[in-house]
């Protein structure tokens, strides 16, 4: 996969396999940035990518869920050649309130420890934490065909771009 990136994907299943190869192009301490509407399929992405690790390096399996009342999951998927061990933390800032808040979800110990950050909802935070990222990230916008009205159904496809910034 070259970056950037940009794909329709039909089904949920297209969007984790396409998320699965993306994760393929990832190392430690990165961070991805995920936009679109809720029901886009942010969520169903991150699940991708997270296989592509368990896959890659383990073993155990993680269920990807929302984590929309916890700000953070953080999935555990093995260890890499040198015996370091891959997290992943995925957060989710739909319900973000505040500074403390974001303090509080361990978001800034993510961003500057080798785990891959992944935020859902990223554009929520409102706060300018570009110093403590690497010189890079990665971003991933979703959008829903809506032209049936604005009702997300299970048949509308959706248009994904994968970019490096
Ligand atoms: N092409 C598609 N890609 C991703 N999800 C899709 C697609 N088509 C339908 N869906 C459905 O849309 C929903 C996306 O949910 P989720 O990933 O939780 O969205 P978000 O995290 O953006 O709120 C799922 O129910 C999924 O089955
Ligand atoms: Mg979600």
């Amino acid at each position: 996969m070259n970056l950037p990136f940009k794909f329709i994907s039909k089904f949920p299943e297209e969007t984790e396999q396409r998320a699965e190869e993306f994760g393929s192009l990832l190392s430690c301490g990165d961070f991805i940035l995920l936009k679109g509407r809720l029901g886009a399929g942010k969520t169903k992405f991150v699940s991708g990518m997270v296989n592509f690790f368990c896959q890659a390096y383990d073993s155990r399996y993680n269920i990807v869920t929302s984590p929309t009342f916890s700000l953070m999951n953080r999935y555990f998927c093995g260890r890499d050649k040198s015996n370091k061990e891959i997290i992943i933390d995925h957060f989710d800032f739909y319900r973000l309130k505040n500074l403390y808040d974001l303090e509080n979800s361990g978001f800034f110990d993510s961003l500057s420890s080798d785990s891959i950050t992944i935020a859902e909802w990223g554009d929520k935070i409102g706060f300018d934490y570009t110093n403590i990222i690497k010189n890079y990230y990665f971003e991933v916008n979703i959008a829903v065909n809506e032209a049936e009205g604005g009702v997300i159904t299970e048949n509308l496809y959706r248009e994904i771009i994968i970019e490096k910034k």
